[in-house]
């Protein structure tokens, strides 16, 4: 089949979170089995400088209020998946983030930002598609994509079926009736059974309204939104369409999160050449000012700090972590006063914890390799890849009993230790207080060197590969054609 694979992000041109990397990723996986799929992204600086030999492809110039856009041809740097590039510099032409400006505001635009690539998609699924090339579906991702199942739903003519992807039910790109009208959507779509959300309209309510097949990141997750606790008011119509959503679970870019060959590392290393992990964790430790120390556990935390990512009762309870004692390492962006409150306890506690506000990739990957065990209490995780990459760099991650985290985590227990299945712990709710155990439970491991050597080695040894998630993404490709 021939896939248009539409996102707002891809690693490494732009990336803000889990979203890049698997933009990334899938496609280049599922050429490998096959299929014929091709990236279809705004216009961004970075992407517009970095990639080189673009080519340019079609103009398109029949979108009403917006003259003329031009899309370019090229491919992703590394790799050889074909990359289709909206070159519209009015609205992706700017420096900040792909949603936000230097100072974390929203663009006042981004319905129409994300409006256009979401109608651009639907133009190229649609008979009004000016290349040779014709998708014979589009793979939708996110809120930032919702409206092109809505506006191939009202094409005339031969259309691309719609996959619609869920990575995070909690961003849905909710804007102000006032903006409907320029969207170019038919009036009679402004309704609950449409893209109308309590008076307002929703991308993302669109994209599930609209889509022909619905899937989300972990099978966990596909159930979770289905009902009132994590359905952020979907949960009715997500219920409704149970029949046509499936869960299909994230996979590790192998090229990238590989402690045999992270050029990020001081030192690579693998399960035969674990010495190396601690040549990590010294490092980090020198980079990062903290005593260095080999025996003194290290925990580590890669996160947007965000209400998802419960980092609030890591807070709390910091100051007993430390005690313990142990080091924390904690890299993220996000809430400002979380953000403050994070760096005020590291001018408390300097010597045991560092709080390094950025987005920095490098860094991303010592943390996994130099820490020793990785914190990720999220509330909801839809899938999460930091639990993934941290279980292949031995570094034994501790989680909250949801989404993804629950799909792929084994709780150390006597019985998963001895049939070999354990990889990290589990909290077994959602408390402050629940997380110190777990963490203290994890400290003990810790110092059991032929048990934390086990844990360590059966994380490693786990398949998190792409392979047989894109086998899955196939046949749905497959099965939606034939209808
Ligand atoms: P989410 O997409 O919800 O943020 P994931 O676990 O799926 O969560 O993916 C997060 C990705 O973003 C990982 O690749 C992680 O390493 C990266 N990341 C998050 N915060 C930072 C940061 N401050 N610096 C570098 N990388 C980060
Ligand atoms: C979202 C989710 C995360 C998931 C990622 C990629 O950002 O929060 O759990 O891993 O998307 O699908």
């Amino acid at each position: 089949p021939k896939v248009l694979f539409v996102t707002s992000e891809i690693h490494p041109l732009i990336k803000t979170g889990g979203l890049a990397d698997v933009s990334a990723a899938l496609p280049v996986a599922l050429r490998a089995i096959g299929v014929d799929v091709r990236v279809l992204v705004p216009g961004y600086p970075k992407i517009l400088s970095v990639i080189k030999n673009k080519r340019k492809l079609a103009r398109i110039i029949d979108i009403p209020g917006h003259g003329e856009v031009n899309l370019l041809s090229a491919k992703i740097p590394g790799s050889d998946v074909p990359i289709i590039i909206i070159d519209y510099p009015a609205f992706y032409e700017r420096t900040g983030g792909p949603y936000s400006d230097k100072s974390g505001l929203d663009w006042p635009d981004n319905a129409l930002r994300f409006g256009l690539l979401s109608r651009i998609a639907a133009i190229l699924g649609s008979e009004k598609n000016p290349l040779a090339w014709k998708p014979d579906i589009v793979h939708c991702n996110d809120w930032q994509t919702g409206l092109a199942p809505a506006y191939l739903h009202f094409a005339k003519g031969t259309k691309a079926a719609t996959v619609m992807t869920v990575h995070n039910l909690a961003y849905q790109g909710i804007f102000p009736p006032e903006v409907f009208p320029q969207l170019n959507l038919p009036e009679e779509s402004f309704d609950m059974h449409g893209v109308e959300y309590y008076g307002n309209i929703s991308f993302l309510k669109a994209g599930l309204y609209y889509a022909d097949h619905l899937t989300t990141v972990s099978l966990t997750y596909a159930k979770e939104i289905q009902s009132e606790a994590l359905g952020f008011g979907l949960q009715g119509l997500l219920a409704e369409r149970s029949t046509q959503l499936t869960g299909i679970l994230n996979g590790v870019d192998a090229e990238h999160w590989n402690p045999a060959c992270d050029t990020h590392l001081a030192t690579t290393y693998s399960p035969t050449r674990l010495n190396g992990k601690k040549t990590n964790k010294q490092a980090l430790q020198q980079q990062l000012n903290l005593p260095v120390s080999a025996d003194i556990p290290l925990f580590g935390v890669v996160s947007r700090i965000t209400h998802q990512k419960g980092l609030d009762l890591l807070l709390e309870i910091l100051p007993s972590i430390v005690r313990e004692p142990a080091q924390i390492i904690l890299l993220g962006t996000g809430e400002l006063e979380l953000e403050q409150a994070f760096l005020l306890l590291g001018e408390q506690y300097p010597n045991h914890f560092r709080a390094v506000i950025g987005f920095d990739e490098g860094l991303s990957h010592q943390v996994e390799a130099g820490a020793d065990m990785f914190l990720m209490p999220s509330r909801f995780e839809p899938c999460g890849l930091n639990q993934m990459y941290s279980m292949l760099y031995g570094t034994p991650p501790i989680v909250t009993p949801t989404g993804g985290l629950a799909d792929t985590v084994v709780d150390l227990t006597p019985t998963s230790l001895k049939d070999g299945s354990a990889t990290g712990f589990m909290l077994q709710s959602f408390t402050a207080a629940n997380l110190l155990q777990t963490v203290k439970r994890a400290i003990d491991a810790y110092h059991d060197k032929k048990t934390w050597r086990k844990l360590q080695l059966n994380g490693m040894h786990r398949d998190f590969g792409w392979t047989k998630s894109a086998e899955t993404y196939l046949s749905l490709y497959s099965s939606l054609i034939q209808k």
